[in-house]
């Protein structure tokens, strides 16, 4: 059988982990061989491909980023998209397509599949950890480890200078990353998309840290919102470009922190360093196990279904249902973190 595969989405430390398992697995146990369709979805919309084989994935588990690229491209939003990718698949004769993605790439994979009659089997990835399906996503591990290396590192430059060092990660709608790196990083307050915060109390623990004579560390996550009043995001001033400045939440905290409570505080965004290099060893074990499944999968025909962590047990699920909701923080497990704030 020829078997497509493609990476959607923002990459994700772990893509090439799954990509070799599903090669290796596939042409030595199974005998398949495999196209790389370029970009995501773009790939088959414009059939732009590579064939892969065993020599295409030597040496790329510990490698970030993949191989293969990607794009946010979406089919469904594009004339005659479900038509086209069609059309390439036949003409590559191409039998089943194994699609490494994060909600938007798995949800277009579970339409074609279900809709449309296009074999999809699904991989979950995100570095935020938010699809409700899996106990854990591949590249959320080496994001936490990531961010906890900074925020220990914060530390010391915060109290040389007894300053607040607010410290703004990835998530724009779950604040796992924020949650676990925060607690990780010992963080005196940890904001996070599924609770507004109060600016406020943010205020009343950041001076109590001063208090205890320690500078204070806030961890939040990009999507994080005040309770009430706007958060104005634009600088009036611009920048080199003549753009007006735009800063996300880690930079309005900074500036409100200081108006508040009077203390120096600076911000550090970490951006896309947390999706960058060499996956964390736990990562390469998810992902990899991850790629064996999806070419069972493939292999016994169970289409329309997606791999996922349970435990320890990698189970399949109906992709519609790994798409249907997103896993947000619980607020009795934020409130457990909370006994550290201030
Ligand atoms: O979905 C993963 C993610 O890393 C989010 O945490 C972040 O908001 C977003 O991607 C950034 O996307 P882009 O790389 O397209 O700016």
């Amino acid at each position: 059988m020829r078997v497509g595969v493609l990476t959607g989405g923002g990459d994700c430390p772990g893509l090439n982990a799954v990509i070799r398992a599903v090669v290796r697995k596939g042409v030595q146990e199974y005998g398949h061989d495999f196209v790389g369709y370029r970009d995501g979805w773009r790939g088959p919309l414009e059939g732009r491909s590579v064939r892969l084989g065993i020599p295409a994935v030597r040496g790329i588990l510990p490698r970030g980023g993949t191989v293969l690229g990607s794009s946010r491209t979406n089919p469904l939003k594009v004339e005659n998209g479900i038509r086209r990718i069609k059309e390439t698949l036949a003409r590559q004769e191409v039998e089943a397509l194994i699609t490494i993605g994060g909600e938007d790439t798995l949800g277009v994979a579970a339409r074609l599949s279900d809709e449309y009659g296009v074999p999809c089997v699904g991989v979950p990835k995100t570095i935020d950890n938010d699809l409700s399906a899996t106990d854990y996503t591949f590249g959320f591990n080496t994001a936490v480890g990531i961010a906890t290396e900074a925020i220990d590192r914060l530390h010391t430059t915060a109290e040389s200078h007894m300053r607040v060092l607010v410290v703004e990660v990835m998530g724009r709608h779950a604040g796992w990353i924020a949650l676990h790196s925060g607690l990780a990083g010992g963080a005196n307050v940890i904001l996070i998309p599924e609770q507004r915060f109060d600016i406020e109390q943010v205020c009343a623990w950041v001076t109590s840290r001063f208090r205890a004579s320690y500078a204070p560390i806030v961890v939040v996550a990009e999507g994080a919102m005040p309770k009430d009043g706007d958060m104005v995001l634009k600088d009036e001033s611009l920048d080199p470009y003549g753009h007006v400045r735009l800063s996300g939440v880690g930079e309005w905290l900074a500036r409100e922190i200081e108006k508040r409570t009077g203390k120096e505080a600076r911000t550090t965004v970490l951006g896309h360093v947390q999706r960058g290099g060499t996956p964390s060893a736990f990562d390469r074990w998810l992902a990899t196990r991850f790629g064996l499944h999806a070419i069972d999968a493939v292999h016994e025909g169970d289409f329309g279904t997606m791999v996922a962590l349970r435990g320890t047990d990698i189970v399949r699920v109906p992709l519609a249902e790994a798409t249907a909701r997103l896993k947000t923080v619980d607020p009795t497990l934020y409130a457990e973190v909370g006994v550290f704030f201030g």
